[in-house]
């Protein structure tokens, strides 16, 4: 059925593991997740960004994901991710979402808690749950590129506010993921900061917490990708041990995009390199699909530990 997360947040926090929340753009991307949850018996979200409603249109989308459960029999939560204002918010939450996001993390504080306390009134006033953002990611979000070393962690004295004056479901905290394949610098190792999380954790008792930026950006796929034409060099993302860290404490949702666009591509670009007098897309998107089902059956159940929890 489709869902809200609050149960799947609620066994999550505390079973000590997390769902994985996976960006869908098409059928083959939704389809490669789906087979992956249904086999290992996985609870899913399937997130919709504006770009990729963008790209396949709000109905093409829904109806894909409508598909999937009646296929799968799953759980499955519908979100906006990185909802930029309360109209896209609201444009998703009347057209079938049961989850958003209003990522008001690039305001002020007050701003932040004005928007998203706007969100929540409407989205809770149709049965829709909300997530919220405190804090800043390195890397490219909403277009505006934070570097590094401006990149503003969450600060733990702030959350307590946040969450009592907008009512939020979940908060998404920024400790040192980032969006993309290029998340550490080469040589530079890669860090998140537990304390942080830790000191969320202890001043927000059973609240879920949500990680983006959470692509571990598989060396496979990138050594496909560059092996057949591709140039990715220094790819480097979320080591796995960290997630599985983060899955078993309070954070109950993990973001993952980078590493299906990396699966697919490599997928598609070894078999068009393998058989160059191919041209049916059936042929080339089919290998791309099992690879998605692949990277996310290996999530499911090595790094967020939800196998056999739907
Ligand atoms: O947060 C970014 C996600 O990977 C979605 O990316 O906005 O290009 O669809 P997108
Ligand atoms: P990645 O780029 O690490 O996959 O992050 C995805 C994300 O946070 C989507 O909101
Ligand atoms: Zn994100
Ligand atoms: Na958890």
């Amino acid at each position: 059925p489709l869902v809200t997360s609050t149960e799947m947040f609620k066994k999550a926090y505390e079973g000590h593991y997390a769902i994985g929340a996976f960006n869908v753009n098409n059928m083959e991307i939704i389809q490669g997740i789906v087979s992956a949850a249904k086999e290992v018996q996985a609870p899913l979200i399937l997130q919709v960004s504006a770009g990729a409603r963008k790209y396949a249109n709000h109905v093409y989308l829904t109806k894909l994901v409508e598909a999937a459960i009646e296929d799968s029999g799953l759980p499955i939560c519908l979100h906006l991710d990185h909802g930029a204002d309360f109209e896209i918010c609201k444009s998703c939450i009347d057209g079938g979402f049961t989850s958003v996001m209003i990522d008001g993390s690039h305001h002020s504080f007050e701003d932040n808690i004005e928007l998203t306390k706007r969100v929540v009134d409407y989205a809770h006033s149709k049965g829709v749950v909300v997530e919220g953002e405190l804090g800043q990611l390195a890397g490219i979000e909403d277009d505006v590129n934070v570097s590094a070393e401006n990149a503003s962690y969450t600060q733990p004295d702030q959350v307590e506010e946040f969450v009592s004056k907008t009512g939020v479901d979940s908060l998404a905290i920024a400790i040192g993921t980032s969006h993309g394949a290029f998340k550490f610098k080469p040589g530079q190792k890669p860090q998140l900061r537990f304390d942080i999380l830790k000191e969320v954790e202890k001043r927000l008792p059973n609240f879920p917490i949500v990680l983006h930026g959470a692509s571990s950006v598989v060396p496979k796929y990138v050594d496909i990708i560059n092996k057949y034409g591709g140039n990715l060099d220094n790819a480097i993302g979320i080591p796995e041990d960290m997630l599985r860290e983060a899955s078993k404490m309070a954070v109950c949702k993990i973001n993952i995009d980078s590493d299906l666009r990396l699966a697919m591509t490599a997928g598609v670009r070894e078999y068009l390199a393998l058989h160059p007098e191919h041209f049916d897309p059936r042929q080339y998107l089919k290998p791309a699909r099992e690879n998605i089902k692949d990277v996310v059956k290996h999530k499911l159940v090595h790094v967020l530990g939800c196998d056999g929890k739907a």
